[in-house]
């Protein structure tokens, strides 16, 4: 069972040091591990600009670099500086981070939450977010 919420929380609490000082957009993640445990994320951002990383990669990124190996479900919120919950929009993960999604999660069962508030939110599958994937299997 996702608990939906908690994880926009914990989006929430990580977006909070999101370092975009360029883009002044500031987005955080909350990805859930098959262990149970919530790893965050926040965008990173660089002034040579291509180094900077999305908070969805960030989380991913923690979790594989501690050993966790398969996913449930990621939560994103995103929304410029100033702006409070329930003032932006759902933000949708790039493509580059749904490329890595597709690296570790089911296509089927893993939930991408975007919300635009605390209780306001989508849910996909990542297969609907990145139908005709390419992954591991194309190149067997
Ligand atoms: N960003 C994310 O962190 N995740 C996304 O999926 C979309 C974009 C960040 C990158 C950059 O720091 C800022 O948002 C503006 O593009």
């Amino acid at each position: 069972m996702i608990d939906a919420k908690l994880l926009i929380q914990k989006a929430y609490e990580a977006q909070k040091l999101s370092y975009s000082p360029y883009s002044n957009f500031t987005v955080g993640a909350a990805l859930l591990g098959a262990s149970g445990k919530i790893y965050t994320g926040c965008n990173i951002e660089n002034a040579a600009f291509t180094p900077t990383n999305c908070g969805e990669r960030t989380a991913f990124f923690k979790a594989i670099s501690e050993g966790e190996k398969e996913f449930t479900a990621i939560a994103i919120v995103g929304h410029k500086k100033g702006q409070n919950p329930g003032e932006g929009d759902y933000c949708a993960p790039c493509a580059v981070c749904r490329q890595v999604m597709a690296e570790f999660c089911d296509l089927d069962t893993f939930k991408v939450i975007i919300a635009k508030d605390y209780d306001d939110y989508l849910e996909y599958t990542l297969g609907e977010l990145l139908p005709l994937a390419f992954t591991g299997k194309d190149i067997d």
